[in-house]
């Protein structure tokens, strides 16, 4: 038999044995072809990405603007951007040539960039041009380790060194992460596994992380699935993260914080959309000994226009490591939707240092379980090593123009003997409830003021006073802690 001879044999044969069936199923059979070729069309959707992309299919690539005198393009060192090949040596070699020569901007264009972390250099663009992936590689035997940040002590969840960023630069000056909408992403999923199977021996890397910088400029980016925090600017000045995409699956993607300013002054983050395993934004300054010891606070920092989901952690916290201090922070015109807390602010004794000057104006909670949050029991220490008795001070913190809708608990903000909350200011708020239990506006160790009508009413705490600044009731001190305690 030859083989279109058997071929052409089974065919009949199929044919007389199915038809009947096939038949009378006919339209469900087509309808679940179909089904099933979409799904797993949708499934290989990023294989269907990358072959559109190579044959030069979908719309033709905007002009790349020219940024800095001199202008280089990745593949010309010799990268290939078929997210197989190992790119670290054509971004290495790429941005020694820019710092040689004083300076550039580095173009990765269009395809999937496979590279081991790399260091930045000055005066530096990285210009990422829509549809361009760098893929941080996944195997941490390419991640090099570096020392312990100084007001942290420890890699963090690890003793020791700790392993460097994807994307890494320290004492630069005027460094740009710019494109039209490429993609970071660091592949956190096989990170996020061994941490959770404890196979790590180190701290994860966090997607970016620029050290003791300044005049440093984050746009128009898309930064996805880092192993552990994702931009984690540290003791840095004049910084700028505007219009970024921050992604990380809602849970079981362990500290895949949004945005971590640390240590950092003057410092503008606006109109991002965040949506990540943990905090969507965290302001922090160090841990305990080692933070009080490094003693640079965080401060100057504007939030604003952000749209952040978190269903572990917060929408914007402040802390839980705060020893160098953080103050003069204003966040304004956030929404936090279908997550767990909207804002948060978390410390606990021996972290020292101070939270003040804290303005949080027009947030809307969405579907939130606890919109504002203070507690000062985060008890999670570097080592035996803390101070008990260094004692964070909070105060001056108001909230202006709070609103939303299914929110369990508006307000929860315990403060303890020996860390009281001083000079809270609730004014406008009127958010729409789920839980219509008596004590949902929490408070304890807490000394304030609420100015005009809130809703819901607020605990008895703080002073009332009229619009006009008239005191109408005094606080009665109450502080009895609800027992429906859920963080
Ligand atoms: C970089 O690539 C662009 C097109 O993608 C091209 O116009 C430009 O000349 C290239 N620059 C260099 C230095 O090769
Ligand atoms: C990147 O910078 C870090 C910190 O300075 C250094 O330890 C590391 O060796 C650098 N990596 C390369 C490839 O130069
Ligand atoms: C940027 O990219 C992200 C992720 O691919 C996408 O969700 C977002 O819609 C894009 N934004 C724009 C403005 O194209
Ligand atoms: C962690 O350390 C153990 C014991 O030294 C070693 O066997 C293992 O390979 C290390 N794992 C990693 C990921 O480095
Ligand atoms: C605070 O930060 C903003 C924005 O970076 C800046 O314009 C302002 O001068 C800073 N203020 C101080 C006192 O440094
Ligand atoms: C309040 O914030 C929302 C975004 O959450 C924005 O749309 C609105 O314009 C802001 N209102 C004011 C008065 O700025
Ligand atoms: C209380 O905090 C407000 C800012 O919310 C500040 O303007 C005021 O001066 C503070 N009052 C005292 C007594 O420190």
């Amino acid at each position: 038999m030859t083989d279109s001879f058997r071929f052409q044999h089974r065919k009949l044969e199929y044919k007389r044995l199915v038809p009947s069936f096939l038949s009378s199923h006919r339209t469900l059979l087509t309808l679940l072809w179909t089904v099933g070729f979409i799904l797993m069309v949708a499934w290989q959707r990023t294989a269907v990405d990358r072959l559109l992309m190579y044959r030069g299919w979908g719309p033709p690539p905007r002009p790349i603007p020219k940024l800095r005198p001199l202008v280089l393009n990745l593949s010309d060192f010799g990268a290939v951007g078929d997210g197989v090949t190992l790119n670290t040596k054509a971004f290495e070699r790429a941005i020694s040539e820019i710092r040689k020569r004083g300076g550039g901007q580095l173009n990765i264009e269009p395809g999937y960039w496979l590279t081991a972390p790399f260091n930045l250099t000055s005066h530096m663009t990285l210009f990422l041009a829509e549809n361009a992936v760098i893929l941080g590689i996944d195997d941490e035997s390419y991640w090099p380790l570096l020392p312990p940040l100084p007001s942290y002590g420890y890699g963090r969840e690890r003793r020791g060194p700790r392993y460097g960023s994807l994307i890494h630069g320290q004492n630069l000056k005027d460094v740009v992460i710019t494109g039209h909408n490429g993609t970071i992403d660091g592949q956190g999923r096989s990170w996020w596994e061994k941490y959770r199977r404890k196979l790590l021996n180190h701290t994860r890397g966090p997607l970016l992380q620029l050290l003791w910088s300044k005049d440093i400029h984050i746009s128009d980016v898309t930064f996805r699935d880092s192993p552990f925090w994702t931009l984690h600017p540290y003791d840095c000045q004049n910084v700028i993260i505007r219009n970024v995409n921050i992604l990380a699956p809602l849970s079981d993607a362990p500290n895949t914080d949004g945005i971590d300013p640390d240590s950092c002054e003057n410092m503008v983050i606006e109109d991002c959309y965040i949506s990540v395993g943990d905090d969507g934004v965290a302001i922090k300054s160090g841990w305990d000994q080692y933070g009080i010891a490094y003693s640079r606070p965080s401060s100057n920092i504007t939030i604003r226009n952000l749209i952040v989901r978190s269903m572990i952690s917060a929408g914007v916290s402040i802390g839980s490591e705060m020893s160098g201090g953080v103050s003069n922070i204003v966040v304004e015109n956030l929404l936090v939707w279908n997550s767990k807390r909207g804002i948060r602010i978390k410390t606990s004794p021996g972290r020292g240092g101070h939270i003040r000057h804290v303005s949080y104006r027009n947030l809307t909670l969405e579907n939130v379980r606890v919109g504002i949050v203070i507690k000062t029991d985060y008890n999670e220490h570097p080592d035996e090593g803390y101070d008990p008795k260094a004692l964070p001070v909070i105060e001056d913190i108001s909230f202006t123009g709070i609103r939303g809708q299914g929110v369990r608990i508006p307000a929860r903000i315990y403060g303890s003997p020996e860390i009281p909350v001083q000079n809270i200011t609730f004014q406008d708020m009127s958010v729409g409830i789920t839980y219509k239990k008596k004590h949902i506006f929490q408070c304890s160790f807490v000394q304030g003021r609420v100015i005009g009508r809130i809703f819901p009413a607020p605990c008895e705490n703080l002073d009332l006073y009229d619009d006009g600044g008239k005191l109408l009731r005094r606080a009665t001190t109450q502080d009895t802690k609800d027992l429906d305690y859920d963080g």
